[in-house]
């Protein structure tokens, strides 16, 4: 194997879903977005006969969880999704010469907050082990298929937006079938982001999803195609910078994520108190069942207004800017 540097680095970024979340596990297209907060992480090599992995999470809106230390030989998640990613992106699995290597990753985005936190963590640590042991220019599709190695042990059945956003920024149309289309924004989106006060686990509501699916299959493809039909129309409505059609497009997409059984209170209460101070849409964002809710805002004005009424109410959020780039 070819050595590059002493230390890799990697960086990935969080991500919001604007359109399709759950729908894009059945083949439907989504609509995604980068956000700045993401997830870093440095690889160096040590002695061993295990590789290591230090993780940190730097939360201001949930209370940061202890360290997580984990060894590729453990048998807890963490440990299997870092033992996968590595045999995934190393020949073998292993390095030569009794080596090992030191992970250390830290991230901004809470855990179950429906953001994108476990594939920012497993791009940008996959990103850091190639940029030490392959050296760059390391292939993007190497760092993709040691991510999704990653997510596999947390998801089990991920559409794999989380990963390509991860990996892409920009605002994207993901589906199974095409993979990342990235999408030239007609203007900046202004986002605000709001936390619901309770994690969820995205293997859980994709489960809980398919179990509802199978009580009702021709209900369940009905939704799915409205679905898809505003993904189509939010589409237009972004490459025109039409942010008021996008905003209500996103009301309806949440109607049926509801009646999904993906929303809770707290995700209801951050959509309605958005709607009222300005907001041009509002819905929860990933995997729902607690997690975030976004609201699509017209100007910083009304995005402080949203962030102040929500922090009112006892939620935290920020906002981000998607910025208009040519594709
Ligand atoms: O993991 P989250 O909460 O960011 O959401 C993932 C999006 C889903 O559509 C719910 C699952 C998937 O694999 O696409």
């Amino acid at each position: 194997m070819m050595l590059g540097a002493q230390h890799g680095h990697g960086e990935a970024s969080g991500k919001i879903i604007l359109l399709g979340e759950h729908a894009v596990v059945y083949g439907v297209t989504a609509i995604a977005v980068g956000i700045e907060r993401g997830a870093e992480a440095s690889a160096r090599f040590t002695d061993g006969p295990a590789s290591a992995l230090g993780l940190r999470v730097e939360s201001d809106l949930v209370s940061a969880p202890p360290p997580l230390e984990v060894s590729s030989a453990g048998d807890d998640p963490v440990a299997r999704a870092y033992r996968a990613l590595l045999e995934a992106a190393l020949p073998g699995g292993a390095l030569s010469g009794g080596r090992a290597l030191r992970v250390d990753a830290v991230t901004r985005l809470s855990p179950g907050g429906g953001l994108g936190c476990s594939a920012a963590l497993g791009v940008a640590i996959a990103r850091a082990v190639l940029d030490l042991t392959a050296g760059a220019p390391f292939a993007e599709d190497d760092v993709a298929a040691a991510a999704r190695a990653w997510e596999r042990v947390f998801h089990g059945n991920p559409s794999g937006i989380d990963t390509a956003t991860a990996a892409h920024g920009g605002a994207l149309a993901f589906s199974r079938a095409a993979g990342a289309k990235p999408l030239v924004l007609g203007c900046d989106l202004l986002v605000c982001v709001g936390w619901s006060g309770r994690s969820s686990s995205t293997k859980e509501m994709v489960d809980a999803l398919a179990r509802r699916r199978e009580r009702d299959v021709p209900g369940f493809d009905r939704s799915l195609a409205a679905i898809g039909t505003l993904v189509d129309n939010a589409r237009l409505a972004i490459e025109a910078g039409d942010t008021a059609a996008l905003g209500k497009l996103m009301d309806l997409n949440q109607m049926l994520l509801a009646g999904w059984m993906l929303s809770t209170e707290e995700l209801e209460s951050l959509c309605r108190i958005a709607r009222e101070v300005g907001a041009l849409g509002a819905k929860l964002t990933g995997a729902g069942g607690g997690g975030s809710a976004i609201a699509l805002v017209p100007s910083g004005d009304v995005a402080r207004g949203v962030l102040e009424a929500w922090r009112a109410a006892g939620f935290g959020g920020f906002s981000t800017r998607v910025r208009a780039r040519a594709a």
